[in-house]
């Protein structure tokens, strides 16, 4: 077949060119359309003649172009042809609710789109030739991402693209009913069949967008943009479509189509197209996003009227046992006054737990960090508020101290002593305003490892901490590192059922076997302490998908380093040269062992601390991070295909599909979109309910 095909295309590009005869066609699925479709990437037509453009492999494109250009400008005149198109398409995604890229309506000057690239670039164009006049390339996208490098306005919406992905125009997407004004809103990644009309009149010039989940044609379009495409086209162009996945795939599907130059395209039936397969994968959690939602809507219902009821009665309860509680319970008044009402002048942080205001308490004049933690579940804030007595009563120097908390309502607030210097992650990546010393950073790396030990061995019982990184690294007026926000994770695992687990953290510090035990331990913990300790030294993240098109998994690449004996190549050059070379490796190795895949061949805390004082030297021969289980770790550049698998293991693992997962999913995704820069590789789409 394939074969086939590139001879087919190699006659063509020989040949003079072949134009198209007629001016429009139709197809009811793509079973017999033989030469008529030409494929590039991975577009396929399936078995029962649905045309698919991608599949669920990651960063991949598919096209499928009518294989003869059409005539679609005047040459006597110059301008360019009224064109009509419909088109019914659906978007599976591999995880329900993470779409990944999206697919566009094309006309271009060729039909092989050569050097497009996939991910946020559509496979329609890449990095060089985005915003190039010469690309002679109109698109209408259908995006299910939203990417800040091309200004996307959701991840969600329709736009018109002119030789560049920064759309000229885009829209949220939604369609009307026939006959109906009434505007519905619509997902794209739903995986329904959405029929969608493309109408361009060179007289009055104006372009439309119509979408409807019917076969027929709504009266009002969903975007309507005043365009002369005469300069855009050549003589003759190609219609088709253009998909692409990024590091989350989604399966594009088209099912029917319809063209026509110079006249209105003919609707199509949605009953006699083919129909769209299912998603194979994540039934399960689909079903229970459902089902959740309706519990949602129910609660929310049984919860407004006792709100309301509530304030009647009063404004504020303090529950009895609320009394019982050990640290200092502050008043909201108080909160509200030392923050100058929660200003936004005052927000110091964004985290996955909540808002953190920076405040000064009205009667000591104390400086302090309010966290502001929004919770819906009234019974895991009961059972985190039992965890605030244990929190309050932990101190050591390399701890941020817990002072007091404060409920209003479903809001938790918690004061802690405020950190003057912020926290560790503004000093090592991207290009930070200060550039710590070799001797400041194992000044820290001291501090936090010490904490932890304190956590873990040294306390009355043991505290896991569960998400360490450099963002709940906080530095003091003297540049000690302290860990913030432990036993914090605690608050997300409460479930209304006591019986679920969730893992709460983020991605590229989460252990392994998290994903398959759902079960945090200090083993855990000693892992996220490792992926800290190398990028402390690195200056880089656990993963960057900066790296893009290759992702770059730190771990992976340390190793190799060391494999190579060229282990001080990875240190931040941003030290230039200045640290001790001892305690350098020494933090690399102990890095490496503490990032190792299976948990019983991490070091305990213990032994950390002591191999950090130098009271026990580190072998000198390394165990692979990757090596367990009998199995050799191949060595090889940490490409995006291993990212890819680090991803999925955490998407694929059933303790993040539970309900309230999805705040896990959402920092993944913060964590990518964060890493990426300007571009964002992955999606989750939250609404407000679904993420609690
Ligand atoms: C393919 O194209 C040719 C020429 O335009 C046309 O005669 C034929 O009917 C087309 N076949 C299909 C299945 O559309
Ligand atoms: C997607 O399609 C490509 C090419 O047809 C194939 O190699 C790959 O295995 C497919 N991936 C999945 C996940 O189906
Ligand atoms: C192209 O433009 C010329 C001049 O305006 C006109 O005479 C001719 O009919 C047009 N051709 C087509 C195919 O529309
Ligand atoms: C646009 O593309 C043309 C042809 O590929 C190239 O010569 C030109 O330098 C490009 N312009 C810009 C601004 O990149
Ligand atoms: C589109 O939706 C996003 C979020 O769903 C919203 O923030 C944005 O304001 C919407 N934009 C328009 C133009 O409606
Ligand atoms: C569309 O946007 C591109 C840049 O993104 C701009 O160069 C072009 O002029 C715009 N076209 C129209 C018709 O607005
Ligand atoms: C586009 O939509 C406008 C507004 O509904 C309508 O007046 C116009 O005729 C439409 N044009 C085309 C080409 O469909």
């Amino acid at each position: 077949m394939a074969k086939k095909l590139f001879l087919f295309l190699v006659l063509l590009s020989v040949s003079s060119p072949v134009f198209s005869q007629s001016e429009e066609f139709t197809f009811h699925g793509f079973k017999d359309v033989g030469k008529n479709i030409s494929l590039n990437g991975v577009a396929e037509i399936e078995q029962n003649g649905i045309l698919r453009l991608t599949n669920y492999t990651s960063a991949v494109l598919g096209h499928a172009f009518y294989s003869i250009p059409f005539e679609f400008k005047n040459s006597t005149n110059g301008k360019a042809f009224s064109f009509s198109t419909a088109f019914a398409f659906a978007i599976v995604p591999e995880y329900a609710k993470l779409g990944g890229h999206g697919f566009a309506f094309t006309i271009a000057k060729s039909k092989e789109l050569k050097g497009a690239l996939p991910r946020q670039y559509l496979g329609l164009l890449n990095e060089k030739d985005n915003g190039n006049f010469s690309n002679h390339l109109f698109a209408v996208e259908f995006d299910s991402v939203s990417d800040y490098e091309f200004k996307d306005i959701s991840d969600n919406h329709v736009g018109i693209d002119i030789n560049s992905l920064v759309s000229n125009i885009s829209v949220n997407v939604s369609c009307f009913s026939q006959g109906n004004s009434i505007e519905q809103k619509l997902n794209l990644r739903s995986g329904k069949i959405v029929q969608a009309w493309v109408d361009y009149d060179s007289v009055s010039n104006l372009l439309n967008v119509t979408l409807s989940l019917s076969s027929s044609k709504p009266n009002v379009p969903i975007l309507s943009f005043p365009v002369d495409l005469s300069p855009i086209f050549l003589e003759y162009m190609y219609v088709g479509f253009s998909a692409s996945t990024g590091l989350l795939a989604s399966s594009h599907y088209i099912s029917g189509w319809s063209f026509k130059i110079n006249g209105q395209a003919q609707s199509l039936d949605l009953s006699s197209l083919p129909s769209v397969p299912r998603s194979k994968k994540n039934h399960l959690p689909l079903i229970l996003v459902y089902s959740f939602s309706a519990a949602v809507s129910v609660a929310l219902a049984i919860g407004i009227v006792l709100y309301m009821i509530k304030k009647f009665v009063t404004m504020d309860v303090i529950e009895p046992w609320e009394l019982d509680i050990g640290p200092h319970r502050y008043s909201y008044r108080e909160l509200k006054k030392a923050t100058g009402g929660f200003k936004d002048e005052e927000l110091i942080g964004l985290g996955g737990f909540g808002r953190v205001y920076k405040g000064t308490l009205p009667n000591t004049n104390a400086k302090v960090a309010v966290k502001q933690i929004n919770n819906g579940s009234k019974r895991g804030m009961r059972e985190f508020i039992s965890e605030i007595e244990t929190i309050g009563r932990l101190r050591h120097r390399n701890l941020v101290q817990l002072l007091g908390w404060c409920r209003r309502r479903d809001d938790l607030f918690l004061v802690y002593d405020f950190m003057s210097n912020g926290s560790l992650d503004k000093y090592i990546f991207d290009e930070p305003k200060l550039i710590l010393s070799w001797e400041q950073r194992f000044k820290i790396i001291k501090g936090v490892a010490s904490g932890l030990l304190y956590l873990h061995e040294e306390w009355e019982q043991t505290v896991i901490h569960r998400d360490i990184k450099a963002g709940n690294v906080l530095l003091d007026s003297e540049l000690n590192g302290r860990l913030g926000d432990f036993g914090l994770a605690k608050l997300y695992e409460h479930g209304t059922d006591p019986s679920t687990t969730k893992v709460v953290g983020t991605l590229g510090y989460l252990a392994p076997e998290l994903t398959k035990t759902g079960k945090p331990t200090t083993s855990s913990d000693v892992f996220a302490f490792g992926a800290l300790l190398l990028e402390i030294v690195c200056g880089r993240k656990p993963i960057e998908v900066k790296a893009l098109p290759e992702e770059l998994i730190l771990v992976d690449w340390v190793w190799e380093k060391w494999q190579e004996g060229s282990i001080l190549e990875v240190v931040d050059t941003r030290l230039r040269g200045e640290y001790d070379e001892g305690e350098v490796v020494m933090v690399l190795k102990l890095g490496l062992m503490c990032s190792n895949n299976a948990p019983a061949k991490r070091p305990n805390m213990r032994q950390v601390v002591s191999f950090l004082k130098g009271e026990v030297p580190l072998q000198e021969v390394m165990v692979a991070p990757d090596e367990y289980g009998g199995k050799k770790f191949v060595s090889g550049r940490a490409t995006s295909a291993r990212a890819d698998k680090v991803l999925h293991s955490y998407l694929e693992s059933p303790y993040l599909e539970k309900v309230s997962s999805w705040s896990s999913v959402y920092h993944c995704k913060r964590v990518v979109d964060l890493e990426a820069g300007s571009t964002s590789t992955l999606s989750a789409s939250l609404t407000e309910d679904e993420r609690f």
